[in-house]
Protein backbone atom coordinates (compact mmCIF):
# COMPACT_ATOMS: atom_id res chain seq x y z
CA UNK A 1 0.00 0.00 0.00
CA UNK A 2 1.12 3.33 -0.64
CA UNK A 3 1.53 6.18 1.69
CA UNK A 4 0.15 8.80 -0.06
CA UNK A 5 0.63 12.23 1.81
CA UNK A 6 -0.72 15.89 1.31
CA UNK A 7 0.52 19.47 2.19
CA UNK A 8 -0.39 22.65 1.78
CA UNK A 9 2.55 24.83 0.08
CA UNK A 10 5.64 22.79 -1.79
CA UNK A 11 9.03 22.10 -0.93
CA UNK A 12 11.72 24.43 -2.95
CA UNK A 13 13.08 21.05 -4.27
CA UNK A 14 9.71 20.22 -6.03
CA UNK A 15 8.81 23.48 -7.82
CA UNK A 16 10.74 22.51 -10.81
CA UNK A 17 9.07 19.11 -11.23
CA UNK A 18 6.01 20.59 -10.41
CA UNK A 19 5.58 23.34 -12.97
CA UNK A 20 6.61 20.92 -15.22
CA UNK A 21 4.04 18.53 -14.78
CA UNK A 22 1.17 21.43 -14.78
CA UNK A 23 3.03 22.36 -18.11
CA UNK A 24 1.67 18.63 -19.41
CA UNK A 25 -1.23 19.61 -17.88
CA UNK A 26 -1.84 23.16 -19.31
CA UNK A 27 -0.28 21.96 -23.12
CA UNK A 28 -3.49 19.55 -23.51
CA UNK A 29 -5.61 22.46 -22.67
CA UNK A 30 -4.40 25.32 -24.38
CA UNK A 31 -2.49 23.82 -27.38
CA UNK A 32 -1.18 27.55 -28.84
CA UNK A 33 -1.03 29.19 -25.99
CA UNK A 34 2.46 28.43 -24.13
CA UNK A 35 5.30 27.07 -26.64
CA UNK A 36 7.13 24.74 -23.62
CA UNK A 37 7.56 23.75 -19.94
CA UNK A 38 9.77 26.92 -20.28
CA UNK A 39 6.70 29.35 -20.66
CA UNK A 40 4.99 28.11 -17.77
CA UNK A 41 7.92 28.35 -15.63
CA UNK A 42 8.13 32.08 -16.54
CA UNK A 43 4.33 32.76 -16.20
CA UNK A 44 3.84 31.07 -13.39
CA UNK A 45 7.21 30.36 -11.65
CA UNK A 46 5.68 33.14 -9.18
CA UNK A 47 3.02 31.65 -8.42
CA UNK A 48 3.49 28.24 -6.82
CA UNK A 49 4.27 28.92 -3.42
CA UNK A 50 2.95 27.78 -0.17
CA UNK A 51 -0.52 30.08 -0.62
CA UNK A 52 -1.66 28.67 -3.58
CA UNK A 53 -1.10 25.30 -3.86
CA UNK A 54 -1.32 22.08 -2.25
CA UNK A 55 1.68 19.23 -2.85
CA UNK A 56 2.04 15.47 -2.98
CA UNK A 57 4.12 12.84 -1.84
CA UNK A 58 3.91 9.05 -2.52
CA UNK A 59 5.97 6.91 -0.11
CA UNK A 60 8.20 10.18 0.28
CA UNK A 61 8.40 11.24 -3.22
CA UNK A 62 7.21 14.36 -5.16
CA UNK A 63 3.93 12.93 -6.97
CA UNK A 64 1.59 15.59 -7.50
CA UNK A 65 0.27 19.22 -7.43
CA UNK A 66 -2.66 21.59 -7.07
CA UNK A 67 -2.59 25.31 -7.61
CA UNK A 68 -6.03 27.70 -6.36
CA UNK A 69 -7.02 30.52 -6.30
CA UNK A 70 -9.85 31.70 -3.91
CA UNK A 71 -12.75 34.20 -5.64
CA UNK A 72 -10.48 37.18 -6.96
CA UNK A 73 -10.64 38.41 -10.48
CA UNK A 74 -6.23 37.76 -10.71
CA UNK A 75 -5.48 35.01 -12.25
CA UNK A 76 -2.35 33.15 -11.06
CA UNK A 77 -1.33 36.27 -9.38
CA UNK A 78 -0.58 37.66 -12.93
CA UNK A 79 -0.55 41.58 -13.85
CA UNK A 80 -1.05 42.95 -16.89
CA UNK A 81 2.51 44.53 -16.98
CA UNK A 82 4.18 41.30 -15.96
CA UNK A 83 2.35 39.15 -18.85
CA UNK A 84 3.22 41.83 -21.77
CA UNK A 85 6.71 42.21 -19.89
CA UNK A 86 7.33 38.39 -20.22
CA UNK A 87 5.98 37.33 -23.68
CA UNK A 88 5.45 39.36 -27.31
CA UNK A 89 1.91 41.30 -27.85
CA UNK A 90 1.02 38.17 -29.40
CA UNK A 91 2.00 35.75 -27.30
CA UNK A 92 0.74 37.57 -24.50
CA UNK A 93 -2.66 38.13 -25.76
CA UNK A 94 -3.11 35.12 -26.55
CA UNK A 95 -2.74 33.69 -23.21
CA UNK A 96 -4.89 36.30 -21.71
CA UNK A 97 -7.64 35.51 -24.41
CA UNK A 98 -7.51 31.87 -22.77
CA UNK A 99 -7.12 33.28 -18.88
CA UNK A 100 -10.13 35.49 -19.12
CA UNK A 101 -12.03 32.19 -20.69
CA UNK A 102 -11.39 30.97 -17.49
CA UNK A 103 -11.93 33.38 -15.58
CA UNK A 104 -15.57 34.61 -16.84
CA UNK A 105 -17.98 34.44 -14.43
CA UNK A 106 -15.99 34.33 -11.76
CA UNK A 107 -17.54 34.90 -8.74
CA UNK A 108 -15.48 36.21 -5.06
CA UNK A 109 -17.55 32.98 -3.46
CA UNK A 110 -15.60 30.41 -5.46
CA UNK A 111 -12.67 28.62 -5.46
CA UNK A 112 -10.94 27.58 -8.13
CA UNK A 113 -8.73 24.86 -8.89
CA UNK A 114 -6.20 26.26 -11.56
CA UNK A 115 -3.86 23.27 -12.21
CA UNK A 116 -3.92 19.41 -11.08
CA UNK A 117 -1.37 17.14 -12.55
CA UNK A 118 -0.09 13.94 -10.76
CA UNK A 119 2.66 12.43 -12.25
CA UNK A 120 2.28 9.67 -14.30
CA UNK A 121 4.42 7.25 -12.40
CA UNK A 122 1.76 7.62 -9.09
CA UNK A 123 -1.94 7.98 -11.16
CA UNK A 124 -4.31 5.36 -10.40
CA UNK A 125 -3.10 5.26 -6.74
CA UNK A 126 -5.83 8.32 -5.78
CA UNK A 127 -3.44 11.29 -5.27
CA UNK A 128 -5.84 13.11 -7.67
CA UNK A 129 -8.41 12.87 -5.26
CA UNK A 130 -6.80 13.39 -2.47
CA UNK A 131 -5.58 16.36 -3.53
CA UNK A 132 -9.24 17.50 -4.52
CA UNK A 133 -10.26 16.58 -0.67
CA UNK A 134 -7.62 18.94 0.76
CA UNK A 135 -8.37 21.82 -1.83
CA UNK A 136 -12.10 21.06 -0.84
CA UNK A 137 -11.31 21.11 2.70
CA UNK A 138 -9.75 24.43 2.23
CA UNK A 139 -12.23 26.05 0.75
CA UNK A 140 -14.38 25.15 3.40
CA UNK A 141 -12.42 27.16 5.63
CA UNK A 142 -12.20 29.90 3.71
CA UNK A 143 -16.33 29.59 3.69
CA UNK A 144 -16.58 29.21 -0.13
CA UNK A 145 -19.68 28.14 -1.65
CA UNK A 146 -18.28 26.54 -4.69
CA UNK A 147 -15.81 25.33 -6.33
CA UNK A 148 -14.83 25.42 -10.08
CA UNK A 149 -12.33 24.29 -12.72
CA UNK A 150 -11.85 23.86 -16.67
CA UNK A 151 -11.53 20.81 -18.68
CA UNK A 152 -11.51 20.02 -21.90
CA UNK A 153 -13.75 17.42 -23.35
CA UNK A 154 -11.24 15.05 -24.49
CA UNK A 155 -9.80 15.29 -21.30
CA UNK A 156 -11.86 11.54 -20.12
CA UNK A 157 -10.03 10.36 -17.38
CA UNK A 158 -9.98 13.69 -15.28
CA UNK A 159 -13.84 14.43 -16.33
CA UNK A 160 -14.52 10.79 -14.68
CA UNK A 161 -12.56 12.46 -11.78
CA UNK A 162 -14.20 14.80 -11.31
CA UNK A 163 -17.67 13.44 -11.95
CA UNK A 164 -17.25 10.92 -9.15
CA UNK A 165 -16.40 13.52 -6.52
CA UNK A 166 -19.72 15.34 -7.43
CA UNK A 167 -18.65 18.02 -9.82
CA UNK A 168 -20.76 18.47 -12.98
CA UNK A 169 -20.69 20.89 -15.58
CA UNK A 170 -22.08 24.12 -15.54
CA UNK A 171 -20.74 25.84 -18.68
CA UNK A 172 -19.37 24.76 -22.08
CA UNK A 173 -17.04 26.92 -25.08
CA UNK A 174 -17.32 25.20 -27.77
CA UNK A 175 -16.79 28.25 -30.61
CA UNK A 176 -14.40 28.22 -33.41
CA UNK A 177 -12.61 30.84 -31.14
CA UNK A 178 -12.16 28.52 -28.34
CA UNK A 179 -11.62 25.39 -30.44
CA UNK A 180 -8.83 26.85 -32.47
CA UNK A 181 -7.37 28.21 -28.82
CA UNK A 182 -7.73 25.49 -26.58
CA UNK A 183 -7.15 22.51 -29.14
CA UNK A 184 -9.90 20.93 -28.31
CA UNK A 185 -14.02 19.77 -29.00
CA UNK A 186 -14.73 22.50 -26.11
CA UNK A 187 -13.59 23.71 -22.71
CA UNK A 188 -15.83 23.22 -20.03
CA UNK A 189 -16.58 24.76 -16.39
CA UNK A 190 -17.01 21.92 -13.44
CA UNK A 191 -18.59 23.37 -10.32
CA UNK A 192 -19.69 21.80 -6.80
CA UNK A 193 -21.83 23.11 -4.38
CA UNK A 194 -20.20 22.95 -0.87
CA UNK A 195 -23.31 23.39 0.80
CA UNK A 196 -24.61 20.69 -0.43
CA UNK A 197 -22.81 18.18 2.41
C1 LIG B 1 -6.43 13.51 -13.97
C2 LIG B 1 -5.34 13.15 -12.97
C3 LIG B 1 -4.97 14.37 -12.16
C4 LIG B 1 -5.86 12.05 -12.03
O1 LIG B 1 -4.87 11.80 -11.04
P1 LIG B 1 -4.78 10.38 -10.28
O2 LIG B 1 -3.85 10.54 -9.14
O3 LIG B 1 -4.51 9.32 -11.23
O4 LIG B 1 -6.26 10.28 -9.71
P2 LIG B 1 -6.90 9.11 -8.83
O5 LIG B 1 -5.93 8.00 -8.65
O6 LIG B 1 -7.42 9.75 -7.60
O7 LIG B 1 -8.13 8.66 -9.72
C5 LIG B 1 -7.87 8.56 -11.11
C6 LIG B 1 -8.84 7.91 -11.95
O8 LIG B 1 -8.10 7.38 -13.04
C7 LIG B 1 -8.05 5.93 -12.98
N1 LIG B 1 -6.70 5.43 -13.23
C8 LIG B 1 -6.20 4.27 -12.86
N2 LIG B 1 -4.95 4.10 -13.27
C9 LIG B 1 -4.65 5.21 -13.93
C10 LIG B 1 -3.47 5.64 -14.60
N3 LIG B 1 -2.37 4.87 -14.67
N4 LIG B 1 -3.47 6.84 -15.18
C11 LIG B 1 -4.57 7.62 -15.12
N5 LIG B 1 -5.71 7.25 -14.50
C12 LIG B 1 -5.75 6.06 -13.90
C13 LIG B 1 -8.53 5.64 -11.62
O9 LIG B 1 -9.16 4.36 -11.63
C14 LIG B 1 -9.53 6.75 -11.37
O10 LIG B 1 -10.68 6.61 -12.16
P3 LIG B 1 -12.06 6.04 -11.63
O11 LIG B 1 -13.05 7.15 -11.70
O12 LIG B 1 -12.35 4.99 -12.62
O13 LIG B 1 -11.84 5.54 -10.26
C15 LIG B 1 -4.08 12.58 -13.67
O14 LIG B 1 -4.48 11.58 -14.57
C16 LIG B 1 -3.29 13.64 -14.44
O15 LIG B 1 -2.40 14.29 -13.89
N6 LIG B 1 -3.58 13.80 -15.74
C17 LIG B 1 -2.83 14.76 -16.58
C18 LIG B 1 -3.14 16.18 -16.21
C19 LIG B 1 -4.59 16.50 -16.30
O16 LIG B 1 -5.25 16.13 -17.24
N7 LIG B 1 -5.08 17.24 -15.29
C20 LIG B 1 -6.45 17.68 -15.23
C21 LIG B 1 -6.58 18.96 -15.99
S1 LIG B 1 -8.24 19.57 -15.92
Amino acid sequence: MSDVKIVEGIAQDYVNKALRLSYDAFAKKFRLGFRDAHDLTRLFGDSVDATSCFSATVDGRFAGILTFRSGSREFYGLSLVALFSRFTPVRALRMLGNLLLLSEGVGPHEFIVETLAVDPKFRGLGVGTALMHEAEAKARALDKRTMSLGVITENHGAIRLYERLGYTTTKTWDSFLVRLVSGSTAVHRMEKSLGSE
